[in-house]
């Protein structure tokens, strides 16, 4: 029901608990209740078409927010954030967040109700680049970009930007094929550089070009020569 955008996990969840859905005639008490591939799921009595299109959203994500169900301490979640500025047309699909930014990163954060999306992009096998700024508390030297592009040791092993260049004398790009936890802080920290701001600009061939909290809509094509994605007709959910 997620996947096809007609309820939320929550939605799911309380419409359950309603009996409002049904399998195959038959009221389910469990929302992880397994389908088979012909299985008819009604709601409110009527049949609801599982057919759905992959959808993937580009936001611009703003400081402060963060990528996990619920923040109690925070200023919230970017999934708050993303439900309250979706039309009523996108507001009932199970958004999922493809990848983690920390809390103070800002910048381009990809939404998708495929899994199969999230995977592809942050496997990497995939070798989907990643494009961050940092403004980094000292001086970035030449030594800093070489360093970070022949490897530095970070607690879960080697690390290695596909790139590194210097833009301002506290200002460095840094492109990686990985997303490991926290992995710019600590790789910037391994050569001694702390991050003062953290921005990313880029996933794949798609550049960020929204405003701060905006979302959009990526095309079909986006998704498949930005991401590499290539898509499969619609699908059952
Ligand atoms: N690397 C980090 O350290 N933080 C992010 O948010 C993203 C990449």
């Amino acid at each position: 029901l997620g996947r096809a955008g007609i309820l939320t996990p929550t939605e799911t969840e309380l419409a359950v608990r309603a009996g409002r859905i049904k399998v195959d005639g038959v009221v389910v008490e469990d929302s992880l209740t397994a389908l088979r591939p012909d299985s008819v799921v009604e709601l409110d009595g009527r049949t609801v078409p599982l057919s759905y299109r992959r959808l993937v959203l580009a936001y611009h994500k703003p400081a402060g927010l963060i990528v996990a169900g619920t923040d109690p301490e925070g200023d919230g979640t970017v999934f708050d954030a993303l439900y309250r500025s979706l039309p009523e047309e996108l507001r009932h699909f199970h958004w999922h967040a493809v990848g983690r930014l920390d809390r103070a990163t800002t910048g381009l954060l990809l939404f998708t109700n495929d899994e199969r999306v999230v995977q592809h992009v942050t496997a990497p096998a995939t070798h989907l680049s990643k494009r961050y700024v940092a403004e980094t508390g000292e001086r970035v030297r030449p030594s800093h970009a070489d360093a970070l592009v022949s490897g530095v040791l970070i607690d879960d092993g080697e690390a290695r930007a596909s790139s590194a260049a210097i833009r301002a004398e506290q200002e460095i790009e840094l492109v990686l094929m990985e997303g490991r936890y926290h992995q710019v802080r600590r790789m910037l920290n391994a050569v001694r550089l702390t991050v003062v701001r953290l921005h990313r600009e880029a996933v794949g061939g798609l550049q960020l070009d929204l405003p701060v909290g905006a979302w959009r809509q990526l095309s079909d094509d986006e998704i498949r020569s930005g991401l590499g994605f290539d898509l499969e007709p619609a699908r059952r959910a």
